[in-house]
């Protein structure tokens, strides 16, 4: 049986009080709607539509590269008439599963019981129990059956006693969205053409009326303000922390740890408080990452250590390396096995072979560094003409002195050494000693200048 998803993201979001829509702010790095998509996803459909209203061409350019189909609500008019913009592309089978674009948290083990549900009886509905159910939708019952749905502005008195409520996810066959959608009306307080008014038609035409509630609240909790977003960001940061814990990690503070994207990692790895990471991050066996570190889509091999206050970001770091404390690895960085580097080091689109150090101060960019070598302190490469990027080879256990500058393109032969505060402007060959610098003279006769009246 075909399975459609209807995406509901026509809201304003006013409350956000931001130029971003609402379904594009981040939560764990990622826009609202991008976690429903991927959640959507998980569940195969043949279709994933979303209904749009404001911001609709800043909103399908931050989803360009999900194949979704795109419906426009013109005016909101309520849920119902949402589903109603969406309904001509429903076929007349199959059935349709709706989610909303600010309830980015529901998993995927959660709807499938939904689905299932669905499946058995024609109509599912999400729902929770709350101490606090206020606002929300009422599902009223007799004899345990589900007979409908009251807005919480519609409802009386006994009816805003009931706990259980609507969470709005629900799954429904085709068929019924099409036999009743048209009819509905918008005879009620809010003037609103409200989905929740199918459970009513559903249930005088015989339909018993499923229902599932989540493993947990927060799964069906919706975003309307920065205050929700950012306790929702922490709900789910506890979440991921809890599942890599689970997994075998290491947090010296789960409740300071966020990672924004995905995180592998080998068995004893261990991760220090304040640390960020984004996109991809793959770690091997036994590696550690100190305090404050930042990475985004890095690997790290095994028994590598990130000291803190690093930064790396589209780097690779090879097994049994020792990078920072204020180390910046930026991309195209490669480090082979037992790499050094130190504090402020800056290390691009270079790759330092096996054994190398950079340990201070140092700006390495556009460069190939063989095994063994040793860069001193303040070494730069001087990559960049203004226009024009030049690399810089230095072969296999040469030695760089403090303070050098290797104006690229230029190339340090194996195992040559340059003298501390050299301008190396032209290519070392290979075991030799280049010293670029004016020879120290002692001038004879010199006197300090005097304080002139
Ligand atoms: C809805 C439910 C209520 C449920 C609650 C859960 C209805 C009538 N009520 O109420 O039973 O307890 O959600 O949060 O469905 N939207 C559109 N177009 C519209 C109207 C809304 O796309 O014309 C989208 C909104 O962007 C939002 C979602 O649908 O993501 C819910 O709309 P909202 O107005 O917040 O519904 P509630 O009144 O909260
Ligand atoms: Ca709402």
């Amino acid at each position: 049986m075909s399975l459609n998803i209807v995406i509901l993201a026509a809201g304003k979001g006013t409350r956000m009080k931001s130029d971003l829509p609402k379904v594009l702010q981040p939560l764990a790095g990622q826009p609202l709607l991008h976690h429903v998509v991927m959640l959507a996803k998980t569940l195969n459909p043949t279709r994933i539509l979303v209904v749009y209203g404001h911001g609709g061409d800043q909103v399908q350019r931050a989803m360009a590269n999900e194949k979704l189909e795109w419906v426009e609500q013109a005016r909101q008019q309520g849920t119902g008439q949402a589903v109603q913009c969406a309904l001509p592309q429903l076929p007349a089978q199959g059935k349709t599963l709706i989610l909303y674009g600010d309830v980015p948290l529901t998993q995927s083990n959660s709807l499938e019981a939904l689905v299932n549900a669905a499946q058995e009886t024609g109509f599912a509905l999400m729902t929770v129990t709350l101490d606090q159910p206020a606002g929300y939708g009422r599902i009223v019952r007799e004899q345990g059956k589900v007979v409908r749905i009251v807005e919480h502005k519609d409802a009386s008195a006994e009816e805003r006693a009931l706990h259980e409520v609507n969470t709005g996810i629900l799954c429904v066959d085709n068929a019924l969205l099409h036999k009743y959608l048209p009819h509905l009306t918008n005879h009620n307080v809010q003037g609103e053409y409200y989905l929740t008014d199918l459970v009513a038609m559903a249930y005088a035409d015989g339909i018993a009326i499923a229902t599932r509630q989540p493993a947990a609240v927060w799964e069906v909790e919706g975003v309307n303000d920065k205050l929700q977003l950012a306790t929702l960001e922490r709900v789910w940061q506890m979440e991921q922390a809890r599942r890599l814990m689970l997994g075998g990690l290491t947090l010296s503070d789960p409740a300071r740890f966020d990672l924004r994207g995905s995180l592998q990692h080998g068995v004893d790895c261990s991760i220090d408080v304040n640390v960020v990471m984004e996109g991809e991050v793959v770690l091997g066996k036994g590696v550690r990452i100190g305090a404050g570190c930042h990475l985004r889509d890095v690997r790290i091999g095994d028994h590598s250590e990130i000291r803190p206050l690093s930064m790396l970001e589209s780097a690779q770091v090879a097994e049994n390396c020792v990078v920072g404390p204020y180390a910046r690895l930026r991309p195209g960085a490669e480090l082979d096995d037992h790499v050094h580097v130190g504090n402020f080091v800056e290390i691009k689109n270079t790759r330092l072979g096996q054994g190398s150090k950079a340990n201070h101060l140092s700006y390495i960019g556009d460069a190939t560094v063989g095994t063994g070598v040793n860069l001193g302190a303040g070494t730069i490469t001087c990559n960049y003409d203004g226009i024009n990027k030049f690399q810089t080879l230095i072969g296999d256990g040469a030695f760089i002195g403090s303070n050098n500058s290797l104006v690229a393109p230029v190339s340090i032969g194996k195992a040559a050494t340059t003298g501390a505060g050299s301008v190396i402007t032209k290519d070392v060959p290979d075991d030799q000693l280049a010293i670029a610098r004016a020879r120290q003279q002692t001038v004879p006769g010199w006197k300090r200048p005097k304080r002139q009246d």
